[in-house]
């Protein structure tokens, strides 16, 4: 057939032998470890025939053994041994792939991941799965939909093919004008290098801007530097019903806006005064609320956005979710709206000096941390409220604020204080970031590392992912010139 054949065996790669066979069935057990005849075990050449011979019938390999690990330890051993014993393997998937890819070309050993298919959780707010990298893409699609649902890609061969399989062809699928690539909708992955190592980066973060984004390596890899065992991936919301205040708004503006909602912005109390001040402008709504959102829709037709966008105002007050809405009349109006978010953190530095933590938490706790920084410095003795929330002047911190982009569970905390003053920091730091890791978030979600947060990087990424981000730092630039003393711990 055409195109590119290979017709020598790499001498280097060492020939099975019975003792390797005694290694595997060492670390699995014996039903989930296939050797053919040849090789002493029970299973002739055409029984290994589904794993050998690829979906087109065009390629056809002759491995004498098929590995079926059930977790990530398990392939971190096999890899182990054979990378100690020079024995090339092939990561197999759902067998679907339409380039010769899954398949050995002579006798590497077959290391399918068939095996491998829990789902291991689903948030519900966020759309964030993650799961084995052995799951078949249908049935994950089945298990989400009875959320509201929907996986971000969808192709022909769904019935069969794994979502590891998916992320290491990185492929496209029907979905693809709608959710994009891979790339952007894959938050992590678990991944065993060839040498044994685990690498868990298996994050839901939405936004995680804390340095170099190892996944992607391994998106569209084909198996050629590791074996993906799991994945997390974010299913776009499409509708989901149950939620309180901000919260359920948000969810409820996924539900009938989904497709033409194009931003989901929130502030507290706190920052629309500091800001309306800052401005001198009017506040948008007559009352006071405790938050404040601003909802923006970009969908082709406009009377049908505006329909549907005043649709959802009735049915959230109705609900008793929203207490007020208001509708941007004209494109002036929506620009008052934007000066007001975007004027945050300009009003709040003018306001005094600003601790920022620029944060990724679950949406479900996503406020939480501020009333948390409220108790936590009242009882340190350098804030003070009264019971409407006014701020007494005459301690250190003048406010504690809470603002953010809800739909990507980034969460702007930002403490003001009459100065930048080691007495407020100490109660700020590290707690704010042990309660980031305690929640598993980021504790940069969108500003990255810089010069201020290099050692709390730890708090987000573990030490093998540090390392390795120091290896690539230094294959790049060995002599340490480039933007020094930042992004990565010194230690
Ligand atoms: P496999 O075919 O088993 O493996 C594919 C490659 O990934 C191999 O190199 C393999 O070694 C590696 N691999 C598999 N799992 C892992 C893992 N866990 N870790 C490391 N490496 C691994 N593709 C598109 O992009 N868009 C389409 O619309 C599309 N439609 C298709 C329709 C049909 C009917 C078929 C048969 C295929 C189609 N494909 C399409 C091809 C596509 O690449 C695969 O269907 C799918 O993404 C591969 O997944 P799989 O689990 O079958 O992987
Ligand atoms: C924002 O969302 O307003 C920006 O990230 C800046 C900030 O956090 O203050
Ligand atoms: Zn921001």
């Amino acid at each position: 057939f055409m195109g590119h054949v290979v017709n020598v065996r790499d001498a280097r790669f060492k020939k099975l032998t019975q003792a390797d066979v005694e290694k595997f069935e060492a670390i699995l057990p014996k039903q989930r470890v296939y050797v053919s005849a040849d090789l002493g075990g029970s299973y002739d050449a055409k029984d290994l025939d589904a794993f050998n011979c690829d979906w087109l019938e065009k390629y056809k390999g002759h491995s004498q053994v098929v590995l079926f690990p059930t977790n990530a330890k398990e392939v971190s051993e096999l890899l182990k041994y054979c990378n100690e014993q020079t024995i090339a393997v092939v990561p197999q998937g759902g067998n679907t792939c339409l380039v010769g890819g899954s398949v050995p070309v002579f006798d590497e050993v077959i290391i399918s991941l068939s095996k491998m298919n829990q789902i291991r959780s689903l948030d519900k707010d966020s759309g964030a799965l993650v799961c084995d990298a052995g799951c078949i893409l249908e049935n994950l699609d089945n298990y989400v939909a009875e959320f509201g649902l929907t996986m971000p890609i969808d192709l022909g061969a769904k019935g069969s093919c794994h979502i590891g399989g998916n992320v290491s062809t990185n492929a496209g699928g029907i979905r693809y004008i709608r959710y994009g690539s891979l790339h952007g909708s894959v938050l992590g992955l678990e991944v065993v290098l060839p040498d044994g190592t685990i690498i868990n980066n298996l994050s839901t973060l939405r936004k995680d801007s804390t340095g170099y984004d190892l996944k992607q390596l391994f998106i569209g890899a084909e198996g050629t530097i590791g074996i993906v065992t799991g994945v997390s991936i974010l299913a776009a919301l499409l509708g989901a019903n149950s939620y309180e205040d901000v919260k359920s708004t948000f969810r409820t503006a996924r539900t009938h806006l989904c497709e033409i909602l194009s931003a989901f912005e929130f502030w507290d109390a706190k920052c629309m005064d500091i800001t309306a001040d800052h401005f001198n402008m009017s506040k948008p709504l007559e009352g006071n609320y405790p938050f404040y959102v601003l909802i923006e829709t970009s969908g082709s037709n406009n009377e049908h956005d505006s329909e549907k966008l005043n649709n959802f105002i009735e049915l959230t007050m109705e609900e008793g979710l929203i207490q007020d809405g208001v509708l941007a009349q004209d494109k002036s109006q929506i620009n008052k709206f934007w000066v007001m978010r975007e004027g945050i953190p300009e009003s709040l530095a003018k306001f005094g000096a600003t601790y920022k933590y620029d944060i990724s938490i679950p949406i479900a706790k996503l406020y939480d941390i501020v009333p948390d920084i409220k108790k936590r410095l009242t009882e340190a003795g350098v804030y003070s409220e009264n019971e409407s929330g006014t701020p007494n002047s005459k301690y250190p911190v003048k406010s504690v604020n809470g603002y953010g982009h809800i739909g990507d569970g980034n969460l702007h905390l930002n403490i003001v204080a009459d100065k930048f003053d080691d007495n407020v920091t100490k109660h700020l730091e590290p707690y704010i970031y042990e309660w980031v890791e305690n929640v598993a978030g980021s504790i940069s979600a969108e500003h990255g590392l810089g010069i201020m947060k290099p050692d709390c990087l730890k708090y987000t990424k573990g030490p093998e992912m540090i390392h390795n981000m120091k290896v690539i730092k230094n294959l790049f630039d060995p002599n340490g010139i480039m933007n020094p003393y930042k992004f990565l711990p010194a230690n």
